[in-house]
């Protein structure tokens, strides 16, 4: 529950980026010795992949609150609890870790927000390119290399990030040169990469589209620390531009941030970059923008929501266009409760801002539209109530605390059932 309206002042400290995370932990598997992963953040799917993990046979230690000691040594290949899988989306990467370590998996199909049509294609062509034969039915996905896994060229039809990190983990222990072309360039591509050489594999070109991954025969535990998320970097600073006030935003690389910071600034926001914070600040009224989502480098897929609830409190109409996903503007439906003018053509938002939404009882429809709906209960005056808010804490670590130190109104009334 919100009392919106007050303008957020003070400093947030940012997690570990949990789309890093997730496939670092799974990375784990392909280890047949202990990894300390540090800067892990306390998130809900971080707990479903570590109890994926643990249920499979590894020893996992939490060391203190963002450290996790992992041995996979003992795990037994193919025996993931279904219902476990089908809770999160990045349980897809038990595929490639398992191929990896394996050479076969047997994987429940994996869970996660439902944007529409997300089909694992790009992975499967990937892993059938390294030697395997897939087959998926409706429940479950298995992989076998009756000759072994061989180092191959994928040329990728789309940039995906998920395909990219899938075959990043099944071919760096495979023998001979992997070569992914028309691959995806996020941040937590160059993690997971950093991960697996740190553990000894030989991954060259992460951050471009072109990554090469020469084979190597095993790989050796580590210590590892996660980079900061940028989405929820991203998150606090639109939920300061709507609601006004300064923000300090901490343990952050503002290189990550460059996509969001040039927009909120075309809007009339402040920012301003440090070496490992941002400041971002907002007196005035903000201007409405055209904005289209796009891989990394352009603007996040992951902040189309969150910016959608800062356009309907700017000036003008504003175009927000999705380019990644087929279906990710559910949510809108939320916001025209609280008052909101948009229009939805295909791709296509059309937000016409207003000076101020109405207080009103919503839902989270998935992680990042959770985040939309808490900015702009935010900068609502009067009492917003949002529900499901399970699906915020299965990626944003202590939002309500984070957001309560800088000023908020907010409170959790009450726990609910996933
Ligand atoms: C990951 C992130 C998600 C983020 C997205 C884009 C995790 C767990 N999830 O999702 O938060 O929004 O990247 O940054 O890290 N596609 C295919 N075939 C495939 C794979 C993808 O057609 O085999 C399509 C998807 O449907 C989508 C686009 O490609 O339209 C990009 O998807 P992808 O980058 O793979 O996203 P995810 O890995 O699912």
């Amino acid at each position: 529950m919100i009392q919106g309206g007050r303008p957020l002042n003070g400093e947030i400290e940012i997690s570990g980026m949990k789309n890093a995370a997730l496939p670092i932990i799974f990375g784990c598997l392909l280890v047949k010795d202990r990894c300390v992963i540090e800067n892990l953040p306390v998130i809900d799917d971080v707990e479903v992949a570590l109890n994926i993990l643990k249920d499979m046979g590894a020893v996992v230690e939490k060391i203190n609150k963002n450290t996790v000691a992992i041995d996979a040594t003992e795990v037994k290949g193919g025996s993931s609890s279904v219902n476990l899988v089908r809770k999160i989306r990045a349980s897809y990467y038990l595929l490639g870790a398992e191929i990896g370590r394996y050479g076969k998996a047997y994987v429940g199909v994996p869970g996660g927000c439902d944007f529409g049509c997300r089909p694992i294609d790009q992975h499967i062509k990937g892993f059938e390119a390294l030697g395997c034969t897939v087959r998926m039915d409706g429940r479950y996905v298995t992989a076998s290399a009756p000759q072994g896994l061989k180092g191959a060229n994928i040329f990728f039809d789309i940039v995906s990030v998920g395909a990219t990190m899938n075959v990043m983990l099944a071919s760096v222990c495979a023998p001979g040169v992997t070569v992914i072309e028309n691959a995806a360039r996020e941040p937590h591509i160059v993690d997971l990469a950093n991960f697996l050489n740190t553990c000894g594999g030989q991954i060259s070109g992460a951050g471009t589209d072109t990554i090469k991954i020469k084979g190597v025969d095993s790989l050796h535990g580590c210590t590892y620390a996660i980079i900061p998320d940028m989405i929820e970097a991203g998150t606090y600073m639109i939920a300061v531009a709507a609601t006004g006030g300064k923000l300090k935003i901490t343990n952050v690389i503002p290189k990550h941030l460059e996509s969001i910071s040039a927009k909120l600034c075309e809007m009339g926001v402040e920012v301003e970059e440090g070496d490992d914070f941002v400041t971002v600040s907002r007196c005035g009224r903000i201007s409405k923008i055209n904005l289209k989502t796009q891989p990394y480098p352009g603007f996040p897929t992951d902040m189309q929501p969150q910016m959608a609830a800062l356009m309907c409190l700017a000036d003008g109409i504003s175009l927000l266009t999705e380019g990644v996903f087929d279906n990710r503007f559910r949510y809108t439906e939320e916001l025209l409760r609280m008052g909101a003018n948009i229009k939805v053509n295909g791709k296509t938002a059309m937000i016409e801002g207003k000076v101020a939404l109405k207080p009103a009882r919503v839902r989270a429809v998935d992680l990042r539209a959770g985040a939309a709906m808490v900015i702009a209960g935010l900068a609502t005056p009067g009492k917003t109530e949002i529900e499901n808010i399970y699906l915020i804490e299965r990626g944003y670590d202590d939002l309500v605390g984070k957001l309560r130190l800088c000023g908020a109104d907010i409170i959790k009334i009450k726990e609910l059932e996933d």
